[in-house]
């Protein structure tokens, strides 16, 4: 395992742009040190990390020409909004061209642009460390979500949601349907919780 992530680690390295390598690297090591806290396979989880932006050297629509060479099926909210696209395609060649047979590793790639209701451990890993990693300055609410990832994850990727949303909703963007049912589930969560503490 340890020689197959530092081959990945090369390969990416001639793949990707500097900047999303650096990133990449940074996601991957989020990812253990997340693995560490919520008892997860730490190989699992570097290996997604590594891997989840391994089809960003695309543009949109080379992504949905290889998408739909590979038969994959496109909704309509990605077609709209096709920068999602690249966890779809991503998983896709993690399982092909990578050769990760572990479904939990492919979804945790699948999902970490839109999120979805009901993820695995892994896949909320991938999700928070894509947004918290240290190379990340944009957000405002980064010094929130960093302090609740490592205290409560789904509240995390509850916060994470929020703040996407809200984001996108003031710019007037297209939202993906599937970050919608993630947020509205993640709230639910936090909800509950909030009930049953106060
Ligand atoms: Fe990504
Ligand atoms: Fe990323």
């Amino acid at each position: 395992m340890k020689d197959l992530i530092l081959e990945l680690r090369n390969d990416l390295k001639g793949r990707l742009t500097p900047s999303r390598f650096e990133h990449t690297i940074s996601v991957s090591f989020i990812c253990t040190a997340l693995a560490m806290r919520y008892g997860c396979d730490l190989n699992k989880a570097e290996l997604a990390g590594l891997l989840h932006d391994c089809a960003k050297p695309y543009g949109d629509e080379d992504i949905i020409r290889k998408c739909r060479k590979q038969d994959l099926l496109l909704t309509d909210d990605e077609l709209r909004a096709p920068v999602v696209l690249h966890a779809k395609y991503g998983a896709w060649l993690a399982a092909h061209k990578y050769r990760i047979k572990d479904e939990e590793i492919i979804n945790a790639i699948r999902w970490h642009t839109t999120g979805r209701a009901e993820m695995s451990i892994l896949e909320k890993i991938v999700f928070t460390a894509d947004y918290i990693e240290p190379r990340r300055d944009r957000a405002v609410n980064l010094a929130l979500v960093r302090s609740v990832a490592f205290v409560d994850l789904d509240e995390c990727v509850y916060q994470i949601l929020k703040e996407t949303l809200d984001y996108l909703d003031g710019k007037g963007s297209f939202v993906d349907s599937m970050s919608k049912q993630a947020y509205a589930y993640y709230k639910q969560v936090h909800e509950e919780k909030k009930g049953e503490q106060g």
